[in-house]
């Protein structure tokens, strides 16, 4: 369902390729080291750089020109990216109507949104009242409104004490399962990668060397793979 062919970027000695498939509901996980290219390819991915070649098809749809908003994608940024002066039914209805027109219908879908992530009751709640690991579940409950089949995260949960990192991995993952969403994942983390994904993909130099199932990886890894374990 998203096509990748031949896509090529430049910048400054850098270059990445990258051909690749992922299927509707499939979890990848794109590995590398510190400038091995994966924020480069999200962020060519999302639109909000322009290859120098190459094409992004999503089904039918010739996505490689289409500004970033209109793709089929949300992106959950490090920082939750929640507005401080806005409840969090603000902060979520922001997905549904730009102006905050809020019916009755909509204002079910935000309350339901927060209780899928956890956050029942939390509509009137400001972002500085609630915990980092209440931010992050908000800002995956605004995700989940924006309804859009890919979801992008580029080290999603860095700043995140390791059984808060563990609980988003596991609510992250069990979301994409429930609503079939194909994720991408940038993360130099194996296990992060492991909790969320299906398949990994390592970049090296802005070049995808290796390209598998992460299940029974551990046990039989191919040689590229085995720093990351
Ligand atoms: N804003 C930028 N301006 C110029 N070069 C950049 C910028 N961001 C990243 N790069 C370069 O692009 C290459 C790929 O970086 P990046 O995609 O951020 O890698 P990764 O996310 O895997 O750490 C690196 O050579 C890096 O130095
Ligand atoms: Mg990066």
């Amino acid at each position: 369902m998203l096509e990748i062919t031949n896509l090529t970027y430049r910048s400054e000695g850098f270059e990445l390729n990258a051909t690749f498939r992922v299927e509707r509901g499939e979890r990848l996980a794109l590995m590398g080291q510190s400038g091995a290219g994966k924020s480069t390819l999200i962020s060519l991915i999302a639109g909000f750089l322009s290859p120098n070649a190459g094409e992004i098809w999503f089904d039918s749809t010739n996505l490689t020109q289409c500004d970033p908003s209109k793709r089929p994608i949300s992106i959950l940024f490090q920082d939750s990216n929640l507005f401080p002066h806005l409840t969090l039914r603000e902060n979520l209805g922001l997905a549904l109507s730009p102006r905050l027109a809020l019916n009755a219908a909509m204002e079910a879908q935000i309350s339901a949104a927060l209780a899928q992530v956890g956050l029942r009751g939390f509509e009137g709640r400001r972002p500085a009242s609630l915990s980092g690991g209440q931010q992050s579940r908000a800002a995956i409950a605004r995700i989940l409104l924006q309804n859009r089949p890919i979801l992008l995260m580029d080290e999603p949960f860095a700043a995140l004490d390791p059984a808060l990192r563990r609980e988003m991995a596991e609510l992250i993952c069990s979301l994409c399962r429930d609503l079939g969403l194909t994720l991408i994942l940038a993360s130099h983390d194996f296990t992060d990668a492991e909790r969320m994904c299906d398949r990994v993909m390592l970049l090296s130099e802005g070049q995808i060397t290796e390209d598998c199932p992460i299940a029974g990886l551990r046990a039989a890894p191919p040689a590229g793979l085995v720093p990351w374990l």
